[in-house]
């Protein structure tokens, strides 16, 4: 299949986004820019679109969709709204907020893997809503990466994964936040983050006065167990060579030995440390959890492409989105963790 690529101006958009809406009605797959990582759509009502989604991706069957929509209006017609859902929705939307409520009955199991629940999220992204309005009907969208691949923050990075296998890429430039939204079910007593992001949690606690935060977020389950969130199982975003954090006061001197040893070793590190580390990929500021997050994925992109044997990074701070950085961190490390004090 030819994958048509189109870079997105002020000039273009309306008869690009035009186009692309048409081919998300007629079954076809457009991946498309988010402020949070890109998505690849496809018609959130087609069953078959939405299996070839899941084809395109090579993802687990067991891995539900997030349905993005353009307004409130579509959201209630896909799910049963509730007050803490108008409340988080009021507060952080449109933004890389997802919202898990009950399901209504127009939504296939393709997009829900079988759940009764589904996961929705109206995006911050200008081109975003646009292309979600031009459609009319909400676009189920994972990240538009292969599946266990970092998420991909620009349209090149969609293009190495998914040329060949979908309709359409738009260029809408690099993603602003850069790890995927957060996830937050309503549908428990208790409102669970089942995935962090940009909106944290604490700020969902503002909104509802209640929240809880899933272990898988921060543990690897035991074998057998299953988390909330289907997604959050699986060894995930990771760059092909092995990924170890490496916390604690002797981290740097820990990881300055392991490079003296191991001469295809290299540490992500954070910006100002590169004279620490001969070799280094950086990935943002230390005292700033936003940047981390908005080099993350990058980062492990260009150690995908390099020959590292073993990529140690040193570890984000685990409060606000910081939380999430590290949540992305630990999933590609496979819940590998190094303390050296
Ligand atoms: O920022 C984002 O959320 C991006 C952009 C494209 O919007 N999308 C994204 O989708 O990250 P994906 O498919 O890569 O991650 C969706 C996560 C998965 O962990 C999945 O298991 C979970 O949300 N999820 C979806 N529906 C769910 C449901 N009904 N119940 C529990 N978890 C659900
Ligand atoms: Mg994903």
């Amino acid at each position: 299949m030819l994958t048509e690529f189109t870079v997105l101006n002020s000039d273009n958009y309306k008869k690009s986004i035009d186009h692309a809406a048409e081919i998300i009605r007629n079954g076809g797959l457009v991946a498309f820019p988010t402020e949070t990582v890109y998505g690849l759509g496809a018609n959130g009502f087609n069953e078959d679109a939405v299996c070839n989604i899941f084809k395109a991706k090579g993802r687990p069957h067991d891995n539900p969709l997030i349905m993005h929509v353009s307004d409130l209006d579509m959201a209630a017609k896909i799910g049963c709204l509730t007050d803490d859902f108008y409340k988080l929705a009021s507060m952080y939307w449109p933004g890389p907020l997802t919202i898990i409520v009950k399901k209504k009955e127009c939504v296939g199991d393709a997009v829900t893997c079988g759940l009764d629940s589904v996961a929705i999220r109206m995006p911050e992204n200008f081109y975003a809503r646009e292309l979600i309005k031009a459609a009319g009907v909400p676009i189920a969208a994972p990240s538009a990466n292969t599946s266990g691949k970092p998420s991909p923050v620009t349209a090149l990075h969609v293009k190495n994964d998914m040329d060949g296998k979908i309709e359409a890429i738009l260029d809408g430039g690099p993603c602003d936040v850069g790890v995927e939204s957060t996830v937050v079910t309503v549908c428990t007593d208790v409102p669970t983050v089942l995935r962090p992001g940009a909106v944290t949690p604490e700020q969902i606690n503002d909104a509802l006065g209640n929240v809880a935060l899933d272990k898988a977020v921060t543990q690897m389950l035991p074998e057998g167990e299953k988390p909330m969130a289907p997604g959050m199982k699986y060894k995930h975003y990771a760059p092909s060579c092995k990924v170890i954090i490496v916390e604690g006061s002797k981290s740097v001197e820990y990881i300055q030995s392991k490079l003296k040893a191991d001469k295809d070793a290299y540490c992500m590190c954070f910006e100002g440390e590169e004279v620490l580390f001969d070799r280094n990929i950086v990935y943002g500021k230390e005292s700033d959890s936003l940047s981390l997050a908005h080099g993350l994925f990058s980062a492990m992109r260009d150690a995908d492409v390099m020959d590292i044997s073993v990529l140690y990074a040193r570890c984000p701070q685990k409060t606000g989105v910081g939380i999430a950085v590290f949540n992305r961190l630990f999933r590609a490390a496979a819940g590998n963790i190094v303390v050296a004090e």
